[in-house]
């Protein structure tokens, strides 16, 4: 994410900055292509000259990209150095298995540095087995006879254990309230105990969720994690800290709430960021030991033979929720990330990275045979501008296949309360084709928005969703919670599925109050705290909501460009609302 932005502003601002230096080496003729890079073509062209950089040694191409990072002020000094020092050799081994001018280099310009648009989708036809059971033998499930039970869903918890307070909550790194080396003395803003909206979760800010989380839903029946456990200190994350982060979390999870937690992995969840590398890459870089940390780390809640099948499975894995009838598949997306830099390597296509595609299917094959609906849980939703168009593609020939076995797909990442929906038919959208809910929960870490988690009201026969509420905290109210958003309270005899958010959709259209409500309620506080969202981004706002395939959310190269741009959100909310 963090390299992303960067590498984009290099595409945009690099030509003037670099303009006084002359340096006669690989350097120049990179920073010269910069100069002229304005599309698709003259990414293409960049790509020439970082190949030849690529050729050499890693200790070289790190220290180009380092001078670049740091002549061009792209980011503090530090970061500069310890992002590349991460991040530069997996750059390198993708570009010395590419060509200039492939449909790889095409991505690797779209996805790092947003000057192509992504390519057309690769045609390929995941291969499904038909229904192999007669509809007629299993008893459907009917909704609305018992009484619901509750779920509990936590996402992007982001918890900096290196937080702390006192420390300059306003500086110019990717995250601030840690006592960096350059801090300004005294600080600017000294940060509060329980978090600041430049700053990842203070381990205070995260015992108080699972505090509100015991008293709101002390009786759920589990919950759902969707990645992100490790904080935004991407230029610093080191497997050992990484470590730390991951069991540490695991431990106060599993001391801090009473019943099982089902996570799912997350981009910031290995190190370097967002680097699952491909089986059979020639590198000494792997994230085999997360898969081997999470198989003891998850095993208290998913128990031996699902941390195997996780160990196993690059990090996916599936469960039978005890005396339900509901298999929760929580899958590794990584493999289908525009940022994880390994996808890059080679220019001949690799439609199912890892198998995850191929686990998935398996999985819901199982799940339809044994007359069980499934729930899939992962960090990075289908609809995204980072799920590779491809991917996405595929992923929902699947959802497409098994839809009648899917009662809902749960995930994270972009830190806001929101959905999107998948169609039978994504060129006619609306009531009739809309045929399955993706359930985006809001992060804690208050980075995009006051920190928050979700509940559920799920039927216990068809596992539908029959409410949901986001409980967010007032950060400047500190650690009280209060229910934001109740959306059951708008249809209560019917679960809030495809069809019933298509209409929410159609309403945002037609009524500009409810969908300024909804645009701030994404981030968690009130109309007027973020601009109003209109025309182009009211549509592309909809659209996305409309698109849990990727390839259909309206994102453009320069959409792109502006959605990824820095913003911070004030928080200011009054301290009015009912508190827990
Ligand atoms: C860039 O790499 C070249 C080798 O290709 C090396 O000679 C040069 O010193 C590097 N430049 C910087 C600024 O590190
Ligand atoms: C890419 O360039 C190589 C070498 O210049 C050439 O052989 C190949 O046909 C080109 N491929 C495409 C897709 O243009
Ligand atoms: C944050 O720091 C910048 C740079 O020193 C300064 O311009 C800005 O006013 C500060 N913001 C606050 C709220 O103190
Ligand atoms: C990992 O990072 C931590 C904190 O930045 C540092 O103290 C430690 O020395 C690093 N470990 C290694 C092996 O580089
Ligand atoms: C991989 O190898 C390089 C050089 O051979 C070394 O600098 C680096 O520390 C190694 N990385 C890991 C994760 O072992
Ligand atoms: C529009 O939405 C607002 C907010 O949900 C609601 O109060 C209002 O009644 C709606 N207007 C119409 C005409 O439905
Ligand atoms: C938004 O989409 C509608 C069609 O749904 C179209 O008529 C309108 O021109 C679009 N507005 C903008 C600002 O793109």
């Amino acid at each position: 994410m963090f390299l992303h932005r960067r590498a984009t502003i290099v595409g945009l601002s690099a030509l003037t900055l670099f303009s006084h230096h002359a340096q006669a080496s690989v350097f120049t003729d990179i920073l010269n292509a910069f100069k002229s890079s304005r599309d698709c073509n003259s990414c293409h062209g960049i790509l020439i000259p970082a190949l030849q950089a690529a050729s050499n040694t890693d200790t070289d191409f790190v220290g180009n990209l380092t001078a670049l990072c740091t002549v061009a002020k792209l980011a503090d000094n530090d970061v500069c150095i310890g992002d590349f020092a991460l991040a530069g050799p997996i750059l390198a081994h993708s570009l010395r298995g590419m060509s200039s001018n492939g449909t790889t280099a095409t991505k690797l310009c779209s996805a790092v540095f947003g000057l192509c648009q992504p390519p057309p989708v690769t045609p390929f036809t995941v291969p499904l087995p038909p229904p192999t059971f007669d509809s007629h033998a299993q008893p459907v499930p009917l909704y609305g006879i018992h009484q619901p039970f509750k779920v509990v869903h936590m996402s992007d918890v982001h918890v900096d254990r290196s937080y702390s307070a006192g420390a300059d909550a306003n500086c110019t790194k990717p995250i601030c309230c840690r006592h960096f080396a350059d801090e300004a003395n005294p600080p600017r803003e000294p940060a509060g105990a329980f978090g600041e909206s430049r700053c990842d979760s203070p381990i205070d800010l995260a015992q108080s969720m699972l505090g509100a989380i015991r008293q709101v839903a002390g009786d759920a029946r589990f919950a759902v994690l969707t990645g992100d456990v490790v904080a935004h200190d991407t230029w610093l994350a080191n497997r050992s800290e990484v470590t730390v982060d991951l069991d540490s979390w695991n431990d106060e999870m599993l001391g801090g709430l009473p019943f099982k937690i089902y996570p799912a992995l997350g981009n910031h969840d290995t190190s370097p960021v967002n680097s699952f590398p491909k089986t059979g890459t020639h590198s000494n870089i792997t994230s085999q030991w997360v898969y081997d940390l999470e198989e003891t780390g998850w095993q208290p809640w998913i128990g031996r033979a699902a941390g195997e099948q996780e160990d196993h499975t690059s990090g996916s894995y599936a469960i039978v929720v005890p005396e339900t009838n509901l298999r929760v598949i929580s899958i590794n997306t990584m493999f289908w990330y525009r940022q994880n830099l390994w996808l890059y390597d080679t220019d001949t296509p690799i439609p199912d990275p890892n198998g995850i595609l191929a686990f998935l299917a398996h999985q819901l094959q199982v799940a339809e045979g044994a007359g069980q609906r499934a729930w899939v849980i992962g960090h990075i939703p289908p609809g995204v501008s980072d799920f590779d168009h491809d991917s996405s593609n595929y992923y929902n020939q699947i959802v497409q296949r098994y839809k009648g076995t899917i009662a809902g797909q749960f995930f994270g990442h972009t830190h806001k309360d929101e959905f999107q929906i998948a169609y039978s038919d994504f060129s006619n959208r609306n009531a009739a084709t809309a045929d399955s809910i993706v359930w985006i929960a809001p992060s804690l870490t208050p980075t995009d928005g006051n920190p928050a988690f979700r509940v559920y009201d799920i039927d216990p026969d068809t596992f539908d969703v029959v409410d949901s509420k986001t409980y967010i905290a007032l950060i400047l109210g500190r650690d009280s919670y209060g229910p934001l958003i109740s959306d059951g309270g708008l249809k209560p005899t019917d679960p809030l599925d495809a069809p019933f958010w298509h209409a929410v959709t159609e309403a945002f259209v037609a009524n500009d109050t409810a969908f300024q409500l909804y645009n701030a309620r994404k981030s968690r506080v009130n109309i007027g705290d973020v601009p109003a969202c209109t025309g182009a981004c009211k549509n592309q706002t909809i659209c996305q909501n409309q698109a849990a395939r990727s390839q259909d959310n309206c994102v453009s190269r320069l959409s792109f460009l502006v959605s990824h741009s820095h913003f911070r959100f004030p928080l200011h909310l009054p301290p009015s609302r009912e508190s827990i």
